[in-house]
């Protein structure tokens, strides 16, 4: 794989030569031991841009904290030919496309392509004129690349994150259970534990491949839940927004176009008057956990519910089991996470 060779400009290569010493602590969540932590915590990013998601690949790569490995994609927001296209651009306007990126499932575990046309336009990417990618689709299925690449690594090295529908996951922990046992951590963009958005039920990610969702939150793996109820907190607002504009480069102007066309069907289709930003909520909460704060508790999907397949079902009834392996995001620090995301995009451009 092209991300296995040393890289200059990766964040974990850079610290590797620098530094011959690592300690190890512990995540929140789980009590597992995080190997990565002394320095940036190497993750795959598992999504389907989307406006939200190509925001989560830019927190990624211009925070120090982080190092993608490779981007991974699932249809979802678009067909997995245009979402794929979408992060391979992204990834050149950022200047980094020695980021592998692996196209993974076009379609759902069990249930027909439902694509999310109304929130981020025709080409999934809609408002702005993204520029061509250069680099060609790496070679090897995305499921392929997660399990090779967690499979490789020391146990409790590679953090997943996921914020498309979790087809992808669900086929690696079936293809090769052993990943479930070696990974720091799953963080997912999906559910929510009082909010809903595609039905009154159940949020996009998780209706589009309920039977995925429910795999992936049945397997005993730290999972992490960013929910709407966290994410909905995630609103780009005029302030938020006026600080990105401030840096006046490229990358800010085109976030900022992606962000009014996101603001415009957010306001057409949700009513929301700020759209909430809900993908790199997840890289927030790995960068700084106190950005987002969390608490412990059972997740079951619902898969066959007559007004409610999709929904996450949290428990929030007193203490968490002793054993619980999930744990769902509560409040957002919105102030400390839109500092994230300039001080991301001022160091990308
Ligand atoms: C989720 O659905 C998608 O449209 C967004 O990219 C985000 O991952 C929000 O429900
Ligand atoms: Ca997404």
């Amino acid at each position: 794989h092209r991300s296995t060779r040393p890289n200059p400009q990766r964040k974990t290569d850079i610290m590797l030569t620098m530094s011959t010493s690592t300690t190890t602590s512990t995540t929140a969540a789980t009590g597992r031991v995080d190997a990565s932590r002394a320095r940036p915590r190497p993750i795959i990013l598992d999504c389907d841009p989307g406006h939200d998601d190509a925001a989560a690949i830019i927190l990624a790569l211009g925070n120090p904290a982080i190092d993608l490995l490779g981007v991974t994609t699932v249809g979802g927001n678009q067909t997995a030919e245009k979402i794929t296209r979408n992060a391979r651009s992204v990834l050149r306007l950022c200047n980094r496309e020695d980021v592998p990126v692996h196209q993974g499932a076009s379609r759902p575990l069990l249930h027909d392509v439902e694509v999310a046309a109304q929130i981020h336009g025709e080409s999934g990417l809609d408002g702005v004129e993204l520029p061509d990618p250069t680099v060609p689709v790496a070679p090897g299925h995305a499921v392929s690349f997660i399990i090779d690449t967690v499979m490789a690594a020391a146990p409790g090295e590679i953090t997943l994150v996921a914020t498309g529908p979790l087809t992808n996951i669900a086929l690696a922990a079936r293809i090769e259970p052993r990943i479930v046992g070696r990974i720091a951590e799953l963080v997912v963009m999906g559910g929510g534990f009082h909010e809903a958005n595609w039905t009154p039920a159940a949020e996009f990610n998780i209706w589009v491949d309920p039977e995925a969702a429910r795999i992936v939150f049945e397997e005993s793996w730290p999972i992490t839940m960013v929910g709407l109820d966290l994410t909905h907190q995630a609103l780009a607002t005029a302030e938020a927004e006026e600080g990105i504009r401030r840096i006046g480069s490229e990358l800010s102007e085109a976030f900022l176009g992606l962000m009014a066309f996101f603001r415009r069907a957010y306001k057409e289709n949700q009513d929301f008057d700020d759209p909430p930003v809900h993908d790199p909520c997840t890289i927030a909460y790995l960068i700084d956990p106190a950005i987002v704060r969390t608490r412990r508790a059972p997740v079951r999907i619902e898969t066959h519910g007559q007004y409610t397949t999709g929904a996450t079902v949290v428990d929030l009834r007193g203490q968490a089991p002793e054993n619980v392996h999930t744990q769902v995001a509560t409040e957002l620090d919105h102030a400390g996470f839109w500092r994230l995301m300039t001080e991301a995009i001022a160091a990308l451009s």
